[in-house]
């Protein structure tokens, strides 16, 4: 058997930012309460670790108290929810990635200027949600080609992308969408991050006869990379660490490719990998 794994697999920068800025808060001395907004990342080892070490998650910010201090993920927050925390005097740590900050600064931009906002990606996904709310919640999101052909023509619209679609996804949408826009501003906002690893999920699924896909069950990003090796590879299963590894479904000659969710942490990769070689006691490749 041989093990690939997949270029920038695992954490990416926004996300291994903000678990580093986590961890700094557990050995603060100054007895506030904190807080992430949502869970921190797409993981759960992660999130159960921090709320053991006493940062708990809070999905909604009435139950806060004047000088609780709050994580904002990566995903970022809507607009007014920085004013209502502002009021509430909360202590704020923004670890909003820069790339989506950008993506809310474009699309509050050209709110303002008058233009539609149509967003492609996923509307229940947080990072969508916050975008929408430098908006007023008025974009239209966009979560498959068909919604494309459901808008009404528009006179003038910006259109951005979640971070983590997929560039097909973008390309397909964003032809269909000049037919029904007037005059349309559009901004590729996929971070470079998410296309990096998954051009390399994409490479190293067509030469595996096994992939794993190594994700939290709720995380975007990992279902995506999950449906990219599909196309490859019919043997693609996605797991969340190595226990739910059967090593039952590999054959002694296959070529098993790993790759990771941007909130996969190295470890959780290496507990795979090394369960996978030292059961089969062969080589690992990068
Ligand atoms: Fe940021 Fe891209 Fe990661 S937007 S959080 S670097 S996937």
């Amino acid at each position: 058997m041989k093990i690939l794994i997949a270029d920038n697999a695992g954490f990416c920068f926004g996300v291994k930012r903000a678990v580093k800025v986590a961890y700094d808060q557990i050995n603060r001395d100054d007895n506030r309460r904190t807080y992430t907004y949502g869970e921190l990342i797409h993981n759960p080892q992660v999130v159960r670790d921090l709320e053991d070490k006493g940062i708990k998650t809070i999905d909604g910010i009435d139950n806060l108290k004047e000088n609780d201090r709050i994580i904002i993920r990566t995903h970022g927050i809507p607009e007014k929810t920085y004013k209502d925390l502002k009021e509430k005097k909360i202590e704020l740590i923004d670890m909003t990635c820069p790339f989506v900050k950008r993506v809310q600064k474009i699309v509050n931009g050209y709110y303002k200027k008058g233009y539609t906002i149509v967003i492609i990606g996923d509307k229940n996904h947080p990072e969508v949600i916050g975008v929408n709310g430098w908006c007023d919640n008025s974009a239209y999101v966009i979560e498959s080609v068909n919604d494309v052909q459901l808008l009404p023509y528009i006179d003038k619209a910006c259109v951005v992308a979640q971070t983590t679609i997929t560039q097909k996804m973008w390309e397909d949408s964003l032809n269909l969408l000049k037919l029904k826009v007037n005059e349309l501003v559009s901004f590729n906002t996929i971070c470079d991050a998410t296309n990096k690893r998954q051009s390399s999920a994409e490479e190293i699924s067509k030469k595996a006869d096994v992939m794993i896909v190594i994700g939290g069950k709720n995380s975007s990003n990992t279902q995506k990379l999950k449906r990219i090796c599909e196309k490859n590879c019919k043997r693609t299963i996605q797991v969340e660490n190595a226990d739910e590894i059967d090593l039952s479904i590999f054959n002694d000659n296959d070529i098993v490719g790993i790759t990771a969710g941007a909130s996969t942490p190295d470890y959780l990769i290496q507990e795979v990998i090394n369960k996978i070689a030292i059961n089969r006691k062969e080589d690992t490749n990068g």
